[in-house]
This record gives structure tokens, sequence and C-alpha cells, in this order.
């Protein structure tokens, strides 16, 4: 497989957001969470959701009452969530922080809930960013304040990287990312690096990003580096590990 041409793991393209709505499929979304944040987030009113990306789950949540602060430091993604949330009657509160810089822009513990969700930490590559941002999340949760965060399979990608490269990529599509015209699939898999590739159907248009993957067992000891203590992990949003599932949910106190 040719290498594509990617500047850097942080490149959004205007293709990426123009697809993203496509990729996500907003009403099998929450058919696939089936009331799992709902459920969760129950009696915890100020909701920061950390990555806001084109405004799926922070409309859902504040046309359900709660008080969210979305962060979106792409402007390409957050343009598109304001124009999503005017057709839909929403307004957004919208802060274009850098993760790594929240805890100098938020007090400690102004948050009941944190949200990272749509597998969004996997952008950062480093582990002292990764750690950095997960204490920040801690940081602006109050006592007893819950992070709510994913991560995909990415342990079946890189024990299964062969058979996937040649097509053979294993993909319910029933949660998180539930698109039928748009699809991601890996393009390059190596062990400190994953190349999705997002490609619209009818158009053939596509779009790439370049991901950190992480290994079994590495995103529940970020967590407990960062300071979490009483983690529960959910697979494709039921509880326990199950090593088929597409994506692992975790659920950290503070
Ligand atoms: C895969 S998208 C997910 C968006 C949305 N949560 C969803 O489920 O569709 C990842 C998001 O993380 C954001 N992001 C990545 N690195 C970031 C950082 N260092 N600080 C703040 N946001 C970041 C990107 O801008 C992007 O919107």
């Amino acid at each position: 497989m040719k290498k594509h041409e990617i500047k850097n793991h942080f490149y959004n393209t205007k293709t990426l957001v123009e697809l993203w709505r496509d990729f996500i499929d907003w009403d099998k979304r929450r058919e696939g969470e089936n009331g799992f944040l709902k459920k969760l987030l129950l009696g915890r009113r100020r909701v920061f959701e950390s990555c806001l990306g084109e405004g799926c789950d922070t409309i859902y949540l504040t046309k359900e009452g709660f008080d969210v602060t979305s962060n979106e430091i792409d402007t390409l993604f957050a343009d598109k969530a304001k124009d999503n949330a005017q057709k839909e009657g929403v307004g957004l509160k919208i802060t274009t922080f850098d993760w790594r810089d929240i805890d100098k822009k938020f007090k400690e513990g102004q948050f009941d809930a944190v949200l990272c969700l749509g597998n969004s930490l996997t952008y950062l590559f480093s582990k002292n960013d990764q750690i950095k941002t997960l204490k920040n999340f801690r940081f602006i949760l109050k006592r007893k304040g819950i992070l709510i965060i994913d991560e995909r399979n990415y342990q079946y990608f890189l024990d299964d990287a062969e058979s996937i490269l040649k097509g053979g990529f294993r993909y319910s599509g029933k949660y998180t990312y539930c698109g039928t015209k748009v699809h991601g699939r890996p393009v390059e898999i190596e062990e400190n690096k994953v190349v999705m590739e997002y490609e619209d159907e009818r158009t053939g248009k596509k779009a790439y990003l370049v991901l950190y993957p992480f290994r079994r067992g590495e995103f529940l000891s970020l967590l407990r580096e960062a300071g979490f203590r009483k983690i529960t992990i959910y697979s494709d949003f039921k509880e326990g590990y199950n090593k088929n599932a597409d994506f692992y949910q975790y659920v950290a106190v503070k």
C-alpha cells in the first residue's frame, strides 16, 4: 500500500468534516448507546464535552436539559456544529482550547461530568500529552464527578493487521460510527500509528486521520496514572470486557 500524504495527525480536512455526519449517522449513534449517556449523567447537570465535533452528542444532551459547555479546537468542526445547532434550534456554549491547557482555562471542580467520546484521545501520540489531558479532565471535575471516555478496538487492529489490510476488516457499524454510506477503515497499521481512511461510497471522496493505537490495557493504565481510581469498562456500551467489541467506554470517577 502506498503511503498517503498526510501532514500530521492533527489534520482535519474540509472533506473529513463534510463526511463526518454520514460517518456517524446521528440516529443510529443514539440507538447504539441506548440511553447509556443519559443514565450515567442523571443528576449531573454541568457537562463539559471536550470534543464537540459537529455537535451530535452536545445537541442531544442540550435538548435533554443538560448544561453543556463544548470544546472544539478545530474551527471547521466548530462552524459545522454551530450550523447544525442552529438548524435544530439549540444554543451552544463553545470553547476552543487545547485539552492540554484546560487546567489554565477552567476552575478546579467546575463540571459534574466530562465527555471525551468518538475515539478522540487517540489524536495524541505522546504519553505525556495523553496523561496531561486526562489529568486536566480530572482537575475540572468536581469530587465524585465522572469522565466518560472511549477508545477503538486497536488491539484487534494490531493483532490482525495483515488480514485487515488485505480487506478483511471486521466492524459491526452498530456503535458510535454507524453510517452506511461513509466507511472508515484502517489503511496503514504500525505499532505506533494507524492511518484511517474515510470514504463516501457515493462520491468516492476520501479523508484521512493518523491516530495512535492504544494496546490492550494501556488506556486503563493511563487513566490510573492520571489519578482516577474507580474505573468501569464497557464494551460497546455493555459493562465488562469483550474482546470482540468495536469500542470500549470507560467511566472514571474522581
Ligand atoms: C474523532 S473526532 C470526534 C468528535 C466527536 N466527539 C464525535 O464523536 O464525532 C476527535 C475530536 O477531537 C478534537 N481534538 C483532537 N485533539 C485535540 C486537542 N489536543 N485539544 C482539543 N481537541 C482536540 C478534534 O478537533 C476532533 O473534533
